[in-house]
């Protein structure tokens, strides 16, 4: 196994990027652009798009603005992180895809490319979202991840990983590949904590990324009820924090890097202030109690034709 796949710069992912999934994908152009040259001044170092969000455009241009006014020196200073759509999980279409975002960019590489979903769909799906169900393929993971492999030994993305991988899938993955998987990104939140899935890839050394760790309420794969949970409510109002520091200070304590979202300033800068004060172990006694319940469920990648036909088949746990 080549393991260089998996070292970071500095070992390590900036511990709170910023998403740029705004929903629905692709209607707020300018907001976006304007909000991640806002992210990027206020500190924010690790950038998470995807082909399917419509966002790496605004992305390329925000950075180049922000090159051009001297935010950054240089694009080293950044973490960039895209994915790979279904449409284009096929081994043929992957290098192509990825060169694809690239030429979006007007960058040369990428920090990390990840397999956005473990599933494939017939390539006229395009980028559309919501999609029809008749489009789902299986994904086949062995020769996929050679693609992705050969993506990371041209040089095109320093790292390669997964996105809403099963501990199963990863197995699965794991068989084959030459190069391990460097990250797994998954939807993970006090309501959602996702214990086991880390372990395993703790043990595998797979690093956890995680979506939605404010729930991404209002989106089509979100939820309102962590904002809404009064235990984050009560343990917040007792530090003087906002429930928002709370999950994503839980987060960073779990030694999980989290992509959170906003396009409001004040908010930006609240969810960088989670270092230099911690949750007490009373604290992190009470979240580990809160009843779990998944936001993404993922029904859209359920059907009764293709590769999974209950979310259980998706995600291999009850949900
Ligand atoms: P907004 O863009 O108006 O700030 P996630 O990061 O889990 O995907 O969640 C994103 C959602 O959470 C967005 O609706 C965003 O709205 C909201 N949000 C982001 N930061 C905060 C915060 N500090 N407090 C409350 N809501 C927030």
């Amino acid at each position: 196994n080549d393991s260089t796949a998996s070292t970071f710069a500095n070992n390590s992912i900036p511990p709170v990027g910023f998403g740029t999934a705004s929903w629905p994908f692709g209607e707020s152009g300018e907001i976006l652009k304007e909000s991640i040259l806002t992210a990027i001044e206020l500190g924010y170092r690790h950038f998470d798009t995807a082909a399917v969000y419509q966002s790496e455009q605004c992305l390329s241009e925000a950075v180049s603005q922000a090159l051009d006014l001297g935010l950054v020196k240089s694009r080293g200073e950044l973490f960039i992180t895209s994915k790979l759509w279904c449409s284009d999980v096929h081994p043929s279409r992957v290098l192509p895809a990825l060169r694809n975002t690239l030429q979006k960019f007007g960058l040369e590489y990428l920090d990390l490319y990840l397999i956005h979903f473990p599933i494939s769909m017939k390539p006229a799906a395009g980028y559309l979202v919501p999609f029809s169900q008749s489009d789902l393929l299986p994904m086949d993971f062995k020769s996929v991840w050679e693609a992705m492999e050969e993506c990371h030994k041209l040089g095109l993305t320093k790292n390669i990983g997964v996105g809403n991988f099963s501990s199963k899938k990863l197995k699965q993955l794991l068989l084959t590949a030459n190069i391990p998987p460097a990250v797994n990104q998954v939807e993970m939140n006090p309501l959602w904590q996702q214990k086991k899935l880390r372990k395993f890839c703790e043990e595998k050394g797979i690093r956890v990324t995680a979506y939605s760790p404010l729930g991404a309420k209002g989106t089509l794969w979100g939820t309102d009820q962590v904002m809404e949970c009064e235990i984050l409510k009560e343990i917040a109002k007792s530090k003087g924090k906002t429930p928002a520091q709370v999950c994503l200070r839980w987060v960073y304590e779990q030694g999980v890097s989290a992509l959170v979202k906003s396009f409001n300033k004040e908010r930006m800068r609240q969810n960088l202030e989670i270092l230099g004060w911690t949750l007490s172990p009373e604290d992190s006694q009470k979240i580990d109690q809160i009843p779990q319940q998944k936001g993404c469920r993922g029904l859209e990648f359920v059907s009764d034709g293709g590769p999974y036909k209950s979310v259980e088949d998706l995600w291999d746990e009850p949900i």
